[in-house]
């Protein structure tokens, strides 16, 4: 295999920075495909830690091409941040390029987010960067696009055909001020003019070096159960965050796509609003959220906790099509007398075997659990191979696998990079 599609598997934050920094060693590209600043990818080496919103993981290593790809929304204020940041601390960025067909998330956007947020009933919880309506802009073929933001003129002329709603939507529905044309074009030159350098045809890039069997690893963000179409609608994110997702963010043919890598953690969490059954709303709940430092990279909100819940996780091996999972945070439950697994939901009197479609039915299903003996004495943080694990740890691991019918090939029992061990290629 010379290409894999790393996948969050549940709700997002699993873990898949530490995952694509690893496998980034072996790889000779790395490809952001979805999403935007909402994501927080965390990679810990050595003593450093880094939390990257918007550059693939691979960044790390200065021979690795770094993509980030036209399905990804940009702020680029926040990318020139991240990028002033890293090389602040060293880390060369010079492999870095920036599709021009990616959206710009305008400050409107962001404005919008939160006026839209704060308007609505039931809260999705979104994180506010105004990556939802940077979306609904691409759709609507109201966006602008990179190679838009990196020409002046054309920005000029885009934002006098679009600015001109976009305050109509603010002042008349919002009661906000609106935005000067002037203001906008004085706030995004100045960047546009230090991004346009990195700015080009990465399709080209990309599909040159898959005809070339490079090593390509493409880098999802937010988690499956995230997805516009596959995910807990209308509780998502407004992107593909499933493995389609890597063949149109990054402009790959998907008969070139076979490898997918789906990470999952050994529990399962949320952020923001939305069904959640195995959620624990207590003591148990807080312990997993303390051992696992459950806060958003992002926003640092508290993540909501739960068991792992095998059912959703089956259906996410169906949708992505996963050829092997990645278990992380396993150490979180070191300790535990015993673990529990959702095996089912419990729906208005009868057992249901797949995750439903409907928020509404999934938030009042009842989780049909299967108690396993945790590890109360044993720990996993030294593990490094299989064996080494307590035995029922390793019991863990089984049952995932023969549930989903998805072999685990990696297992992460720490956030250090050598806190990890490989059962099968990857890569
Ligand atoms: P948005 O992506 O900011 O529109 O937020 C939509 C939903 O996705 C909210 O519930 C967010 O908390 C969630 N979300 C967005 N990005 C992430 C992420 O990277 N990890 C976990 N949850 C996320």
């Amino acid at each position: 295999m010379s290409s894999v599609i790393i996948v969050g598997a549940q709700w997002g934050d699993e873990g898949k920075g530490k995952i694509t920094d690893l496998l980034a060693r072996d790889a000779d590209m790395v490809v952001r495909y979805q999403g935007g600043n909402n994501a927080g990818h965390t990679v810990v080496v050595g003593s450093d830690t880094f939390k990257l919103h918007l550059i693939p993981s691979g960044i790390l290593y200065a021979d690795k091409q770094c993509i980030i790809g036209n399905g990804v929304v940009i702020d680029p204020e926040v990318l020139l941040a991240e990028l002033d940041s890293l090389r602040a601390r060293g880390i060369s960025v010079d492999n870095l390029r920036i599709s021009e067909r990616a959206h710009v998330i305008m400050p409107y956007h962001r404005v919008l987010d939160q006026l839209e947020e704060a308007s609505r009933e039931a809260k999705i919880g979104t994180t506010g960067r105004g990556i939802g309506p940077c979306y609904v802009d691409k759709v609507a073929r109201t966006g602008i696009r990179i190679g838009e933001l990196v020409e002046p003129e054309l920005l000029k002329s885009r934002l006098q055909e679009i600015l001109p709603a976009k305050n109509r939507l603010l002042r008349g529905v919002y009661q906000h001020e609106g935005f000067a044309l002037e203001d906008i074009l004085n706030t995004c030159l100045p960047l546009a003019e230090r991004l346009k350098p990195l700015v080009g045809d990465t399709t080209a890039l990309v599909n040159q070096a898959v005809a070339q069997g490079a090593k390509i690893i493409f880098e999802g963000a937010q988690g499956t159960l995230l997805d516009i179409d596959h995910g807990t609608y209308p509780f998502v994110t407004s992107s593909s965050a499933s493995s389609g997702g890597a063949a149109i963010g990054a402009g790959v043919p998907v008969t070139k796509l076979n490898n997918v890598l789906g990470v999952a953690k050994a529990y399962c969490t949320r952020v923001g609003e939305g069904p959640f059954p195995t959620e624990l709303k207590d003591a148990l709940g807080e312990r997993i959220r303390e051992r696992g430092r459950e806060f958003g990279t992002t926003t640092g909100r508290p993540r909501r906790c739960g068991w792992l819940d095998a059912v959703a996780l089956k259906y996410s091996t169906e949708v992505n099509g996963l050829t092997g999972l990645a278990l992380t945070l396993l150490d979180v439950l070191d300790g535990f007398e015993t673990v529990k697994i959702c095996v089912g939901y419990k729906y208005k009197g009868k057992v249901l075997e797949r995750m439903p479609a409907q928020a509404h039915v999934l938030g009042e299903c009842i989780p049909v659990y299967r108690e396993l003996p945790g590890w109360p004495e044993g720990s996993t943080r030294q593990a490094s191979c299989f064996d080494d694990l307590p035995v029922q740890a390793q019991d863990y691991i089984k049952f995932i696998e023969d549930f989903t019918g998805v072999p685990i090939v990696l297992v992460s029992v720490g956030p250090a990079r050598n806190q990890t061990f490989q059962r099968a290629p990857i890569l």
